[in-house]
């Protein structure tokens, strides 16, 4: 089947730039069709609506989990996909973000497509994908820029925590750590709130913005007094590629503080999970035992991330 379904939901805007000032249907209508893409690809049944479409993947900034994600939804989605990377590009001439974009646009529309159904971008600039968007004809889907916001992750914890707990109305989830410098955390307290959970946040002083519960979540400082009523524990990873000074005193005293190990695990109550965006510092914000204990849902949301990202390419492109 190669068409596109004609009851489709679609996002009043073409981009998805971030969570905040998404409708709570939006993201409603993203995670169902993320669960007709699932239930699809467990029963062999292959729908490609961007067929004949492209999809430029321009990640500034590195990614394992996301890029990869992103690359096989397009393509099962049957769109080609052009995978530019700035490694070996004209940025290192002093090509500026614009001109590379506007370049690939350019490129790409000499095809039957007619241009790039839609760009993925992930950069180290909060900003820069709504820069683009206001550029380009295509849809703009930010990947991850800054500390701003990284909309498709969200979704994907979004979808993995509906999966294991139901309805997340009343839902009491924490996210712990790098709050500071995490888009992860941004996007998911949006979504989070947006879909009816509690959210809680907890970590360092240092690494806590000022003004958090603006964003309406609560913080506890210490996270250890609210264990035993959480659903769920969002864990971050310590981003020290985004630190400009030192927030913490060592990696060693964040873990001794602030790391779950099994001990702070089991005080979990029963079917509580643990999640973490990757990349895991092991040993550092998580145990290897809790990594890969009955808690862990790490690997599920990496795998919800194809799905996910299928349903986010459909209705954006
Ligand atoms: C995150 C990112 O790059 O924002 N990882 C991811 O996309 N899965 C989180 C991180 O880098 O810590």
């Amino acid at each position: 089947m190669s068409d596109r379904r004609a009851d489709t939901p679609s996002l009043a805007s073409r981009h998805l730039l971030g969570i905040e000032g998404l409708q709570r249907s939006e993201v409603e209508a993203i995670l169902a069709l993320a669960r007709q893409y699932k239930q699809g690809l467990k029963d062999g049944i292959q729908r490609t609506p961007l067929a004949g479409k492209f999809v430029a993947l321009l990640f500034f900034e590195d990614s394992t989990r996301t890029r990869s994600s992103f690359e096989i939804a397009a393509k099962s989605l049957g769109a080609k996909v052009l995978n530019w990377s700035p490694t070996g590009s004209s940025l290192s001439k002093g090509e500026t973000l614009l001109d590379t974009v506007k370049n690939i646009d350019a490129t790409l529309r000499n095809m039957d497509s007619g241009g790039p159904s839609a760009l993925v971008i992930r950069h180290r600039s909060s900003g820069a994908p709504t820069l683009v968007s206001r550029q380009v004809h295509c849809s703009v889907i930010n990947a991850g820029d800054g500390i701003h916001e990284h909309p498709s992750q969200a979704l994907l914890d979004a979808f993995t925590l509906q999966e294991r707990l139901g309805s997340l109305n009343g839902k009491r989830v924490m996210i712990l750590g790098d709050i500071l410098h995490s888009r992860v955390a941004r996007s998911n307290v949006h979504c989070l709130r947006l879909l009816g959970a509690k959210v809680i946040v907890s970590g360092p002083p240092t690494l806590m913005p000022a003004g958090i519960e603006s964003l309406g979540c609560e913080w506890a400082p210490d996270f250890r007094e609210v264990l035993g009523s959480l659903d769920a524990l969002m864990t971050l990873r310590v981003q020290r590629e985004r630190q400009t000074d030192s927030f913490v005193p060592s990696m060693r005293e964040y873990a001794a503080r602030w790391g779950i190990g099994r001990a702070v695990s089991d005080q979990l109550k029963p079917g509580a999970v643990i999640l973490h965006p990757g990349p895991v510092n092991r040993e550092v914000e998580l145990a290897s035992e809790v990594v890969d204990g009955d808690r862990s849902v790490i690997l599920e949301q990496v795998s919800n991330g194809l799905p996910v990202r299928m349903a986010i390419l459909e209705m954006c492109a």
